[in-house]
């Protein structure tokens, strides 16, 4: 299940410091601007373009900014930053350096998931390591001015606290419940300064784009997607694990090197991602068609797709925090729909009814929590009819 299988880029041959060394001997608005000229999109989910964030935070005004690294990795079926941060931890603190550079921040944050703390041991010997080196402290690589530190935080222990403003308030020991947006945390983050959150895969592939150029990323992948991408494969497939692809890769390319020809369905982007059925395995796991943090599931011609969405829904009935309607009570309002269905209660009209709050919950949850957990309950209800309403009264 560890394996992992070599790509083009994060597992290819890109050397640690290079890309710290070169964006060092350049101003903090071309390092921003070559990352905007490679095309990164953040790899935690949404897809947000990193030079555009990095910009941002550089332009706003606080006498004291934070880069965080968000290793808090909760989405169901993601395993693939904690095999970054056990092989490639280099690269993820020399990301959070660069972010430091160009936003003009001296200290970063690993937010790393209470579940990863046997990782903790291994994490602080790299950064001693770097400290060492001189990659991290005053004067990093004897650049005047920019001195950088980082530091591990505990994450604690709840899906929502990988939402960027849960994990905040998190950070500042508060209870972990998503910040009304905005004001964004480029402005108003940790302790209210400017502060950027991206995940352990963005961070590792900026140190990339830095080391090798621009041009050299954006040639992988696609217009609107470039580079590559970790996905953590697992399920009903004859070889799981972390693979790196280069993104816009088709389903149906992914389930044929993981061993899953002949599944019925494949879960992108985890329990608050899309079930797509086997009729559009030939979407492009891209930004632009089926987007994914990096979830993969891959479900075989005998599972049982009720039994899957239950398991989702039962998730975020224990994951919401409870903060807004939408999302505390429709959770479990769909997870008695689907007892329904099991039971062969539920009606057509039922279902209609249901469907409709999901797109309630799409609208008025305050937070992706909310806004994310109907997807798979409407994706599956839709593509799998005989199973979710074989037994059910037409009334
Ligand atoms: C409920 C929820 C959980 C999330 N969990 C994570 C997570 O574990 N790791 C992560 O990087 N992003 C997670 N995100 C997305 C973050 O809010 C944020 O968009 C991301 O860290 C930004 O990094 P990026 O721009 O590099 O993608 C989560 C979002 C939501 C709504
Ligand atoms: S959508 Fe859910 S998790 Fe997000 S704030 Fe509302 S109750 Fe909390």
């Amino acid at each position: 299940m560890e394996t992992v299988r070599k790509g083009p880029i994060l597992f290819g041959e890109v050397v640690p410091e290079a890309g710290l060394k070169r964006a060092l001997s350049m101003g903090r608005g071309d390092l921003i601007a070559e990352i905007r000229a490679s095309g990164l999109k953040g790899r935690g989910g949404a897809g947000f373009a990193t030079g555009v964030k990095w910009n941002l935070a550089a332009a706003a005004l606080g006498p004291q900014k934070y880069v965080v690294c968000n290793a808090d990795e909760g989405e169901p079926g993601t395993f693939k930053d904690r095999v970054l941060l056990t092989e490639r931890a280099h690269l993820a603190f020399e990301g959070m350096t660069l972010a430091g550079y160009a936003i003009g921040a001296d200290t970063g944050i690993l937010y790393l998931r209470g579940e990863y703390r046997y990782l903790l041991s291994g994490l602080e010997a790299t950064l001693a390591e770097r400290r060492q080196k001189n990659l991290l402290g005053d004067e990093v690589m004897g650049k005047k001015g920019f001195r950088f530190r980082i530091e591990i935080r505990m994450g604690s222990g709840a899906y929502v606290c990988g939402e960027e403003t849960a994990l905040i308030e998190s950070l500042e020991g508060h209870r972990g419940e998503p910040r009304n947006r905005p004001p964004f945390p480029v402005n108003t983050g940790y302790l209210g300064c400017p502060t950027t959150v991206n995940n352990v895969e963005t961070l590792a592939l900026a140190a990339c784009v830095m080391a090798k150029g621009a041009e050299w990323f954006a040639a992988v992948g696609t217009d609107k997607s470039s580079g590559s991408k970790l996905f953590s494969v697992s399920g009903d497939c004859a070889r799981p694990g972390v693979y790196e692809f280069p993104m816009g890769i088709t389903v149906a390319h992914l389930l044929k090197e993981v061993g899953g020809e002949g599944a019925k369905g494949v879960q992108v982007g985890g329990a608050s991602g899309h079930c797509v059925p086997a009729s559009q395995f030939g979407r492009a796991l891209a930004f632009e068609d089926a987007s994914t943090g990096g979830s993969i599931i891959v479900f075989g011609p005998g599972r049982d797709m009720l039994a899957v969405a239950r398991n989702f829904m039962e998730f975020f009935v224990e994951e919401s925090c409870g903060q807004c309607t939408p999302c505390r009570h429709g959770n479990e309002v769909l997870l008695e729909g689907i007892e329904k269905m099991r039971a062969g209660t539920c009606s057509v009209a039922h279902l209609k009814e249901l469907r409709a709050l999901c797109e309630t919950m799409q609208i008025a949850s305050k937070c992706g929590l909310g806004q994310s957990s109907p997807n798979a309950f409407l994706s599956i209800t839709t593509h799998f009819p005989d199973e979710v309403l074989g037994r059910a009264p037409r009334a």
